[in-house]
């Protein structure tokens, strides 16, 4: 990333640390107020004590009672998330078997399960006492997925806080993370298409207007990037993992104090150096998956020659050259983009990646953006320009300059 001096991204690692965390030391003096009005009791929160006493009451969470200092009305979204016995867990993935074994991140493995009460399949993810995330992350997911409700957003079905056990229930998304899809070694899964890759790009960023615009109080999500939009039937995209999410400042503040925490690669130079988190170092991490989707590229590639490791590092003076443009679509797509469609997307990234975070766009306008690319449906057999430059697999056959209908 270009942030930090340090290496990431290094695909033969376990998952947890395959995007490489960043966390500093830094006081950080906000943590979990997230919980805002709410209340959750609790038994094991001495990680949390340990780093901030006056934050206990808004973040502890018990294996029975969320308890809450004003009742939730009726129907509220907080009513949604059921607490689940770690008996019930073990049932519905049949003992933590490995072959129901999703995947691994920082907070733990993941398994995909089913209840025997209900058809619906979920992702069980199980925290890892060892990994490099605790309760409190644990905490503000439950609290954060529980106060939103959005369709780019993914569903907390529940979560288990017992004895020492806590473990979070989501949907079950099918096609699993973009990730997966742009970098993971699959030889069978399809490849996306552009038209996959815009609708992917404008659903993650409707979910992040969601945080940013409609959810009160807003929250920063702090953790964007391609191993957290997760992928539903028909690559319907849905921003998971809220552990490092944050309530934006409030009143006439511009940025919130925080430790500096996030994924190498993805996380903003501005946040990074100062420990200001605002909504523009979301939009910062916004912009690199976005170059993520066009280019085909990760955020940090250790196997690439030194000036193309930093994906933002490399796009950068192309950006500023139109006519290098072609050089930056994902050879995968052998030419099957709409070029004036690649223009405007890679616009979109270059001004979400801007050095400084005043001149990076608001969420509200990135959305409007990608939902009119999205609605370009690009057809490569209807589209002569694109249809030579497919036979020339990837060469250059068309004038660059001249964007296509
Ligand atoms: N709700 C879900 N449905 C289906 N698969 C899921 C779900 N949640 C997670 N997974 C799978 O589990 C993997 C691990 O997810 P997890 O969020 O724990 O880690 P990560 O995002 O890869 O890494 P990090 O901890 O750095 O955020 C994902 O890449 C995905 O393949
Ligand atoms: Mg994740």
């Amino acid at each position: 990333m270009g942030c930090f001096p340090c290496a990431g991204g290094d695909s033969s690692a376990k998952k947890s640390s395959k995007n490489k965390r960043i966390e500093s030391t830094q006081n950080d003096q906000s943590d979990a107020k997230i919980a805002g009005m709410y209340t959750i009791k609790v038994e094991q929160c001495n990680e949390v004590k340990k780093e901030n006493p006056q934050i206990v009451n808004h973040t502890s969470v018990s294996n029975r009672v969320v308890e809450k200092t004003k009742p939730p009305e009726e129907g509220s979204p907080m009513n949604k998330a059921r607490t689940f016995t770690y008996a019930q867990l073990l049932d519905a993935t049949n003992n933590f078997k490995a072959a129901y074994f999703l995947g691994e991140g920082g907070f733990g493995k993941v398994y995909k399960g089913k209840f025997e009460d209900s058809d619906q399949i979920v992702a069980i993810k199980q925290l890892d006492p060892n990994g490099l995330q605790g309760i409190r992350e644990f905490v503000v997911e439950v609290l954060t997925l529980s106060m939103a409700d959005h369709p780019n957003l993914v569903q907390l079905i529940g979560y288990c806080a017992e004895g020492e056990q806590r473990l979070l229930v989501y949907e079950y998304m099918p096609l699993g993370s973009l990730e997966d899809h742009l970098h993971g070694h699959r030889p069978s899964r399809k490849r996306l298409d552009w038209n996959t890759r815009m609708k992917i790009a404008a659903g993650a960023a409707r979910g992040l207007e969601y945080l940013h615009d409609k959810m009160n109080p807003p929250v920063i999500y702090r953790d964007l990037k391609g191993s957290n939009i997760l992928l539903g039937e028909d690559y319907h995209a849905k921003l998971s993992d809220f552990g490092l999410a944050k309530v934006g400042p409030l009143g006439d503040k511009t940025h919130v104090s925080t430790r500096v925490m996030g994924t190498y690669g993805y996380c903003a130079p501005d946040y990074a150096m100062t420990g200001q988190l605002t909504f523009k170092s979301d939009i910062y991490s916004f912009g690199v998956v976005l170059l993520e989707l066009i280019t085909g590229r990760k955020a940090i590639d250790n196997t690439r020659p030194a000036a193309e490791q930093n994906l933002v590092a490399w796009a950068r003076p192309l950006f500023r050259d139109r006519r290098k443009f072609w050089q930056m679509a994902d050879p995968v797509l052998e030419g099957e983009y709409p070029v004036r469609g690649l223009y405007q997307a890679l616009a979109i990234s270059a001004m979400c990646v801007q050095e400084k975070p005043n001149m990076r766009p608001l969420i509200a306008d990135v959305v409007t953006a990608l939902n009119y690319l999205a609605s370009q449906k690009y057809d490569p057999l209807t589209n002569p320009v694109q249809a030579s430059r497919r036979s020339s697999r990837g060469q250059r056959s068309i004038d660059e300059n001249k964007p296509d209908g």
